[in-house]
């Protein structure tokens, strides 16, 4: 089974959502067996919302600790990358990790936020240019997923490229693989990439995070079923389906799932689709990797580990690697 990851960060709209490609995405979805939905749909206005609201619960562990490693360990950081080094963000979300590190990379020339939403990228260049105007800014609208090119002002600049938020993980390990090896392609040889990665950890630990006792993350999953019915014509009774959220441990991820809670037939735009009591949607997936683990895969897609930072309780990860050749 594939899930489709996330294109972008939290804040920024799908633009591509485009309702005859969402139509097929959800009929294809809702058909296979078992059924599962692409969670790149999640990031509606509320969707994006409610994303924020998860960063900042208790449970919720991996935001404020990659902030807390990003500053404590930004010199570190910032005595692996190139002076004058242009620094590359792939799917731009809340400017609030860059701004840590920002803080400890006074030499940055420039920096080049990616994403797929142009309207959210101008919006976010302009506040960081009025907050910092000695820093170049040169969004790129692209997918990141794909080769793109950077600006010709860069290309001469030695490279460094920044993917915080365990976003890695949300892909299948072998896409995850082919991600950095187009992240290495972007960059080139010699470049730097600093990358939040998530850990293996306690099974409670894990499963609070994603099924949180105020009920966000529930909310966040049971509002993909929200954005078919209002989008799509579909007639959904969204309260017929629960939120679950478990740790799989042979495949080293947490699954997030839309559960229903009787047996039902689905209409989305004139399609049907039965449910048996119990059946589930699979609609995302994180992946938690050891440090080797990590560092194995990197290794895999072109990327020798420089060095890896974590809290002092080993939640949360920060890799420095450099890219092969
Ligand atoms: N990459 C983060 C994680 O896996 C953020 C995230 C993506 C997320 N999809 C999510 C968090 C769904 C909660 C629920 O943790």
């Amino acid at each position: 089974m594939t899930i489709d990851p996330r294109l972008s960060d939290s804040s920024s709209a799908e633009p591509v959502t485009e309702d005859g490609v969402f139509l097929a995405d959800v009929w294809d979805g809702l058909a296979a067996k078992p059924k599962v939905l692409s969670a790149k749909y999640f990031y509606d206005a509320a969707g994006s919302a409610l994303f924020e609201q998860i960063t900042a619960l208790p449970e919720y562990y991996p935001t404020r600790t990659e902030l807390r490693i990003l500053d404590e360990r930004g010199p570190d950081i910032a005595a692996l990358l190139p002076k004058g080094a242009a620094l590359v963000e792939f799917g731009s979300g809340s400017t609030a990790k860059l701004r840590r590190l920002l803080r400890h990379l006074p030499d940055l020339s420039a920096y080049i936020p990616v994403d797929v939403s142009g309207a959210f990228l101008t919006e976010q260049a302009e506040t960081l240019r009025a907050d910092l105007p000695d820093l170049t800014v040169e969004p790129v609208v692209a997918d990141f997923t794909r080769p793109f090119t950077l600006p010709d002002s860069v290309r001469d600049r030695p490279l460094a490229g920044f993917f915080p938020g365990s976003t890695i993980g949300n892909f299948e390990p072998g896409e995850a693989a082919r991600l950095l090896d187009v992240f290495g392609r972007i960059l080139g040889p010699g470049a730097t990439l600093v990358i939040g990665v998530d850990l293996v950890k306690d099974r409670a630990v894990l499963e609070a995070a994603y099924d949180d006792a105020a009920g966000v993350t529930a909310a966040f999953n049971l509002n993909l079923l929200r954005r078919i019915q209002r989008d799509l014509e579909a007639d959904i009774d969204v309260e017929s389906f629960r939120h679950r959220a478990f740790f799989n441990a042979e495949a080293s991820r947490i699954e997030m799932h839309l559960v229903s809670r009787r047996a039902q037939t689905l209409r989305v735009a004139g399609r049907g689709f039965a449910f048996e009591e119990g059946e589930s949607i699979h609609t995302e997936n994180s992946y938690k990797y050891t440090l080797d683990g990590f560092r194995a895969l990197a290794a895999r897609a072109g990327w020798s580990p420089l060095e890896a930072w974590t809290d002092s309780d080993g939640l949360f990860s920060v890799h420095a690697l450099r890219r092969d050749g």
